[in-house]
């Protein structure tokens, strides 16, 4: 190793330190890291404050995240970097449903529900019917998919969000299974837009940057089939004025739907609803796996 580095040796040195990984993609990611943060305290000329302002960031960001509050995903979220990654790595197809991001609020261990049932647990909010059918590439409909579904209340918040006001019961969220005919429909209450969460350091960037934390209204989807590559994506309510100000970058055209209002009268599922009520219906398309990619 050599000594007396300079800010034109440093990068070389420390860069070779990682020839010794045995596994050829980890050395290349790291090298290309330290290739580019250099190159960012180089160009951007990073002052010794600067530094130790980054580092107290990223130690908050740390001290904030818990299992239900992933600060670093957050981090990834608003400076882009998540969407990028699926950009790069999610090609379902010309005729498949778009992808877009995961987010923190998706739950593994969530209730199983049969096609129909009201996924609310009682959660007040303008009910909502929400009806979708899965196909494969050639158009046939795919019968045993599993549909996980999740979505904030009407006042834009998550159940994980509300813990103790729901008694860490799971709500407006489910595991669906299309019938035969490719189909699985729910009643549940219509979300709303929300903030991403601006409590941690996270939001100080938002503040800092005056931008808006907002997310458009949206719903949560997460297809998985034997055969074909999971879909993990989201429909967006076509009139949500934060449509074109999303904070984490994740909306696609593609996948704006109608959230379409209903007077009073009989919902879709045949029951009446004495109060107005709200409809979503889309068609989402398969593709299948690749071989070698991960399930
Ligand atoms: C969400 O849609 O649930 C979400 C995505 C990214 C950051 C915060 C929330
Ligand atoms: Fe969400």
């Amino acid at each position: 190793m050599s000594i007396d580095l300079t800010e034109d040796t440093i990068t070389k040195e420390v860069q070779s330190t990682f020839e010794g990984c045995r596994d050829g993609r980890t050395r290349e990611l790291f090298v290309e890291l330290v290739r580019h943060l250099h190159d960012f305290a180089r160009e951007t000329r990073l002052t010794g404050d600067e530094w130790f302002a980054a580092m107290d960031f990223l130690t908050r960001v740390g001290q904030v995240t818990t299992p239900t509050r992933q600060e670093y995903v957050l981090l990834s979220d608003i400076l882009g970097l998540s969407v990028l990654v699926d950009l790069i790595n999610e090609h379902h197809g010309p005729h498949a449903t778009d992808s877009t991001l995961l987010g923190p609020f998706f739950v593994d261990g969530r209730p199983s529900a049969p096609n129909g049932a009201d996924i609310s647990c009682g959660v007040p909010g303008t009910p909502m019917f929400v009806s979708g059918r899965v196909l494969g590439p050639d158009g046939a409909p795919l019968g045993g998919v599993k549909v996980d579904t999740w979505h904030s209340d009407g006042e834009g918040h998550y159940d994980v969000q509300q813990e103790d006001r729901l008694d860490g019961r799971p709500a407006m969220r489910a595991l669906l299974t299309t019938d035969d005919d490719g189909r699985f429909w729910y009643r549940s209450i219509a979300p709303r837009y929300y903030p991403v969460p601006v409590d941690g350091p996270c939001g100080e960037i938002m503040r800092a940057a005056d931008r808006s934390a907002m997310r458009p209204e949206h719903i949560h989807f997460w297809l998985h089939a034997d055969g074909y590559q999971p879909l993990i994506t989201m429909l967006f309510r076509r009139d949500d004025d934060y449509l074109e100000h999303d904070a984490v970058f994740a909306v696609k055209r593609s996948l704006v739907a109608d959230f379409v209002p209903h007077g009073p009268g009989t919902a879709p599922d045949g029951t009446e609803v004495g109060e107005p009520f709200q409809t979503v219906d889309w068609t989402f398309t398969l593709s299948p796996a690749t071989p070698g990619r991960r399930p």
